[in-house]
């Protein structure tokens, strides 16, 4: 009776268990990874991003995954939060028609590979500041092998100071850039819309002028379920919703397994201007909805502890 019973428990719970640790590479790569552990090759770098450090550990644990795919879409809690950094009103089902749909017309890879002893990434982050300017940093920058940059931030013309490699491009509608065919476009939809226009990209017609350029294949979705967990746990709620650029960083803390910051610091008046245009006088909100004092205390504690380094740039 007893071994009957034992066997019946392991039929309903075994593949339980098997479904629960294959949902998700965050637990199984990062909860197991940022535990303590001795003598281990962590990455095949110097300094490895998964060497466990309390704080960081801590909070690299309890996010969910960094991108979108049609398995981890997001939980009904989490899309409230979604729903409030947007005035679109419309329901949870009209956003899971909306990605499903997306994902039938992109491929699903999110084509990061998992950290490993064998692995070294080097990333370089670049914001746009105007520290850049002046830095001579371009051949630096080019000398990571991701090189990400956000929003228009152009290289044409500023090769010395910003470089002029690209394979990461985070974007959304209103900051679309072309891409050549190489370059990962991250879409950073911060509404409903921003997805429909993803979909509205790649399926009209080739030759419609207002078409971006860029490669379908290489597309990567920020979940919005990262951007509420970089809201909560690194910013603790504060400001209405993370910045691009700080959310760029904390995604590439996954990705990468060194990491360099470019091009993120404020003027002396505390305002967001860009190395290739004068302060508009939009940015007189300085550092717009964003908590840019919350984010740059969090970067500098990152590059204190060697999680990452930050290039200051022209701005000492
Ligand atoms: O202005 P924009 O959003 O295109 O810049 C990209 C990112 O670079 C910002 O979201 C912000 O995180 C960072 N940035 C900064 N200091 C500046 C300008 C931008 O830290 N002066």
């Amino acid at each position: 009776m007893k071994m009957k019973i034992l066997l019946l428990f392991s039929i309903l719970t075994i593949p339980a268990i098997v479904v629960f640790y294959s949902s998700s590479w965050i637990s199984s790569v990062y909860q197991e990874s940022f535990a303590p552990r001795v003598n281990e090759s962590l990455c095949a770098c110097q300094k490895c991003m998964m060497e466990y450090e309390p704080w960081f550990s801590a909070l690299m644990k309890a996010s969910p995954e960094p991108f979108l795919t049609p398995e981890n879409n997001v939980s009904l809690e989490d899309f409230k939060w979604y729903q409030s950094i947007q005035s679109d009103r419309r329901s949870f089902s009209v956003y899971n028609t909306t990605v499903n749909k997306l994902f039938q017309i992109i491929p699903h890879s999110n084509d990061f590979t998992k950290p490993g002893p064998d692995r070294c990434t080097t990333c370089a982050v670049v914001g746009n500041s105007g520290n850049l300017k002046g830095s001579h940093y371009g051949p630096l920058i080019d000398f990571h092998d991701i090189v990400i940059r956000i929003n228009q931030g152009p290289t044409k013309g500023y090769e010395r100071h910003v470089g002029n490699k690209t394979t990461h491009r985070v974007m959304f509608p209103v900051s679309a850039t072309n891409l050549d065919n190489s370059t990962h476009l991250v879409l950073f939809a911060f509404k409903i819309r921003d997805l429909e226009w993803l979909i509205k990209t790649f399926t009209q017609r080739k030759d419609a002028e207002s078409g971006l350029k860029a490669n379908k294949n290489l597309v990567m979705i920020l979940n919005p379920a990262f951007m509420k967990y970089v809201h909560l746990n690194w910013l603790g709620r504060k400001g209405q919703y993370p910045s691009t650029g700080f959310l760029t960083l904390i995604f590439s803390l996954y990705m990468c397994d060194e990491v360099s910051l470019f091009g993120f610091g404020a003027d002396k008046k505390g305002i967001w201007n860009h190395y290739f245009e004068a302060v508009q006088l939009s940015l007189w909100r300085k550092t717009g909805n964003h908590p840019g004092s919350v984010e740059a205390s969090m970067i500098r504690e990152l590059h204190m502890r060697k999680k990452i380094y930050l290039y200051k740039g022209m701005y000492r």
